[in-house]
């Protein structure tokens, strides 16, 4: 495979999920928290996860070293220096406001840590980039929509909405007025389904949450109808193959759907989720797919356009950055 990443949109990144072991450390340090954990060693031995929920109890555990604006700047801005070294031009990526309200960080702190530093990121970084809060599905629906309502009232502007956290148990359906709400709004609607969930998950956030991609989606394999469903719409799948492993949601990457799902004609992207936790960033998930799934060249070039026609630009962006990616494989 080409030695350098070609320009890719990354569309499925958790921000808090991007926090290395050392930023914990140094953020618990600077805002007098206390963790669990003595040092980097002791903290990275926890990385070992049995499914979704084992990896997210650590993860809401850690966020509890972000306190400020200045934080969530550092961590978005930390993430835009390694994505564009790993190729990234375009990131949609993810905030959980919930996790940190809950625990009583104002929200407006939150949005405006992440969102200055992604305003800035253009010229910083050269990555042009979008907010997509999301709503936690195992906490209520009113507290749902309290986060929007709330995200709605900010400065911050926003590009779309999105679903995340413990998945079974908690399908679609329960946030039908919430995403109506924000596709009022003229909101992007998006939702992880199909992760550990079932393929009624990805029918109902289709179906009943408007969803315009989901996040993960591997699952929808067991389901043909709902492939000629996802092929015929041209609905984005954003995988993230690493996290697959390290979730066991898939058991090897080896075998690893991702080949088949792109042969099947889904709109298939590659993306890190919690690279942090999960062995990687996007370049990473693609140097692995390389490795043990066999995408050659040509699948990483069809993968990088999947990626940039997938994401929420306008076609005038579209188009420059597809053009991008032609003079990249052409030279
Ligand atoms: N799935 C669901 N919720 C999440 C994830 C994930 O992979 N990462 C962070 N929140
Ligand atoms: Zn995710």
């Amino acid at each position: 495979m080409s030695a350098a990443p070609l320009p890719t949109a990354e569309l499925h990144l958790h921000l808090e999920g991007t926090l290395e072991p050392s930023t914990i450390l140094e953020f618990a340090e600077r805002n007098q928290v206390r963790l669990p954990y003595r040092d980097v060693d002791e903290l990275a031995a926890r990385y070992e996860f049995a499914d979704l929920s084992s990896f997210l109890d650590l993860y809401y555990a850690n966020m509890a070293t972000l306190r400020t604006a200045q934080d969530f700047a550092d961590m978005t801005d930390a993430y835009l220096t390694r994505a564009a070294a790993g190729g990234v031009v375009h990131a949609e990526v993810f905030v959980d406001p919930q996790a940190h309200t809950a625990r009583g960080i104002a929200l407006e702190e939150v949005l405006a840590g992440v969102g200055s530093a992604l305003a800035a990121a253009p010229s910083v970084h050269g990555i042009s980039t979008g907010l997509i809060p999301c709503v936690l599905r195992d906490h209520s629906a009113s507290d749902a929509m309290a986060m929007l309502e709330g995200v709605l009232r900010s400065d911050v502007q926003v590009l779309g909405i999105g679903l995340d956290s413990a998945e079974v148990g908690h399908p679609p359906s329960k946030f039908t007025e919430v995403f109506d709400r924000a596709g009022a709004e003229g909101l992007h609607r998006v939702a992880h389904a199909g992760e550990e969930g079932p393929p009624s998950y990805v029918w109902e956030a289709l179906d009943l949450l408007g969803a315009e991609r989901i996040d993960h989606g591997v699952r929808s394999l067991e389901d043909d109808e709902l492939v000629a469903r996802l092929v015929r719409q041209r609905t984005p799948l954003t995988v993230c193959p690493l996290s697959n492993v390290r979730l066991r949601v898939i058991d090897d990457l080896a075998r690893h759907p991702l080949p088949e799902m792109m042969r099947r004609g889904l709109v298939v992207t590659v993306n890190s989720d919690d690279p942090a936790y999960f062995g990687g960033y996007l370049d990473d998930n693609m140097t692995a797919l390389h490795a043990a799934c066999g995408i050659d060249d040509s699948g990483a070039e069809q993968l990088a356009r999947n990626s940039i026609e997938a994401s929420f630009l306008d076609d005038a962006r579209k188009r420059v950055l597809l053009a991008r990616i032609d003079a990249a494989v052409t030279s």
